[in-house]
């Protein structure tokens, strides 16, 4: 039985949907633990693509156990699209195969209004974070609050529209007074409500229970992380980050998994890096370099389609997170993107008020200042998309991956060379036993 995490160590959009895929065949449980519907998990198994905000990526294989456990924030009517757009290509989905903890808070309506309204208030004064617009800090803000309404409350709608109203006062209070936007009646937000019991009455449950039963029984159990470790509220690039906590600590605090349990943690390393929304990014390349990755990569976001900043591999920020986690393995992604370009680059420290330095500076002033120090490798022309061994990979790539591995103090243990699954070099066995 192992416990496996993975976990994205950039700013999201590391591949992970794919490898995930590939290390549930042999998980018989698969658990999202915080994040939303601001995740965008593309997979591509048989030829076909699917893209996934909420359902956890193992729904793809009818014999797992999908988890939504406590520490995400669901948009139900976002949820049901999803599990419908799955159903008519012919994924099952049953209250059998989906887990929704009680627990998870729901992203109503006025949270996405809100998200909204203040970005696009910020924009004016250029205060962007640069969300997707989800709605995901206003529920995780509810949530810390204690004005928040979780999924388990829609077992008792009576109960229910009673504390929609009392928070509703306060939230139009801001809509319209603050925002000059429009309120929301409680009457029309039960209709929603209303739907979303009957449709997921049978889907909620009390998610720990499963987990710490499957962890008891020794299943394999696989926990998906979205986002970026960078991203994560308390370690990232704060303000600039989303409302959750996509580190390794954030498996147990959003899936109740008692953390001595967590028995390995894998980490996603996109060979080069990319941002979408606002913030500081070192390595960023503006121009055609940067153009070029974006392109190659198809780095527009699966959820909102915006186009993603890009730029070169950061190893200071990859080890920050390495360290952050505990990650013990690296799974490098999307390196056929490298392909064609005259050189590669690895920024191995940073240069900060004359000083050379290897960690990520706390202060976001600081990292703003921060100067990439760089490592060159020569680019590559071969494809590589069908390599089926570290010794098929071209010199260059070998060395660049070699490389990373030392800088980060961590083996590679998957290198993912296209996007589809056969296209993958599994250097590790993440689940020695089957169960
Ligand atoms: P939010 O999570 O929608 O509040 O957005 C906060 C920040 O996190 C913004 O910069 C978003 O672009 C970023 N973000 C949220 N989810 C993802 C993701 O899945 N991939 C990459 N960036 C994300």
């Amino acid at each position: 039985m192992t416990n496996l995490a993975v976990i994205g160590t950039q700013w999201g959009d590391e591949g992970k949907g794919k490898i995930v895929d590939l290390l549930t065949e042999k998980a018989s449980v698969v658990v999202r633990f915080q994040g939303g519907n601001n995740a965008g998990h593309t997979l591509v198994v048989d030829g076909q693509t699917y893209a996934l905000h909420l359902v956890p990526s193992g729904i793809l294989h009818p014999d797992k156990t999908a988890v939504i456990a406590s520490g995400v924030v669901v948009d139900p009517q976002v949820l049901l699209e999803e599990m419908a757009k799955l159903r008519a290509r012919g994924v099952f989905i049953s209250p059998k195969n989906l887990k929704i903890s009680e627990k998870a808070h729901i992203i109503l309506p006025y949270h996405k209004a809100l998200d909204q309204a203040r970005e696009s208030i910020a924009a004016q004064g250029d205060h962007r974070i640069g969300t997707t617009g989800r709605g995901i800090g206003p529920a995780y803000e509810d949530k810390a609050s204690r004005l928040g309404l979780r999924m388990g409350d829609l077992l008792n709608l009576k109960l229910f529209r009673q504390r929609l109203e009392r928070v509703l006062v306060e939230k139009n209070c801001l809509l319209v007074g603050l925002y000059r936007s429009s309120s929301f009646s409680i009457d029309s937000l039960m209709e929603l409500v209303e739907n979303w019991a009957n449709q997921f009455k049978a889907f909620i449950v009390d998610t720990f229970q499963i987990i710490n039963q499957a962890a008891k029984e020794g299943r394999n159990i696989l926990f998906e992380g979205a986002q970026g470790v960078q991203l994560d509220i308390d370690h990232g690039t704060y303000p600039f980050v989303t409302s959750s906590n996509p580190t390794a600590g954030g498996v147990s605090v959003g899936s109740g998994l008692c953390p001595k349990l967590l028995d390995s943690v894998l980490g996603l390393v996109k060979a080069y890096t990319s941002r979408v929304g606002e913030g500081p990014f070192p390595t960023e390349i503006k121009g055609t370099a940067g153009d070029r990755l974006r392109k190659n990569g198809n780095e527009y976001g699966t959820t909102t389609g915006r186009p993603r900043r890009c730029g070169w591999l950061d190893a200071v920020l990859v080890k920050n997170s390495v360290e952050l986690c505990g990650i013990d393995r690296l799974a490098i992604t999307k390196l056929d993107v490298l392909r064609g370009l005259p050189e590669i680059k690895i920024a191995t420290h940073y240069m900060l008020n004359k000083e050379k330095i290897d960690y990520v500076p706390a202060s976001l002033a600081s990292l703003s200042q921060a100067e990439p120090i760089y490592e060159t490798f020569p680019g590559f022309d071969q494809d590589i998309t069908k390599a089926s061994k570290v010794g098929d990979l071209p010199d260059p790539v070998r060395r660049y991956l070699d490389r990373l591995s030392e800088l980060v103090g961590v083996p590679a243990g998957v290198i993912s060379v296209g996007p589809d699954r056969h296209q993958t070099i599994m250097l590790h066995d993440f689940f020695p036993s089957s169960v």
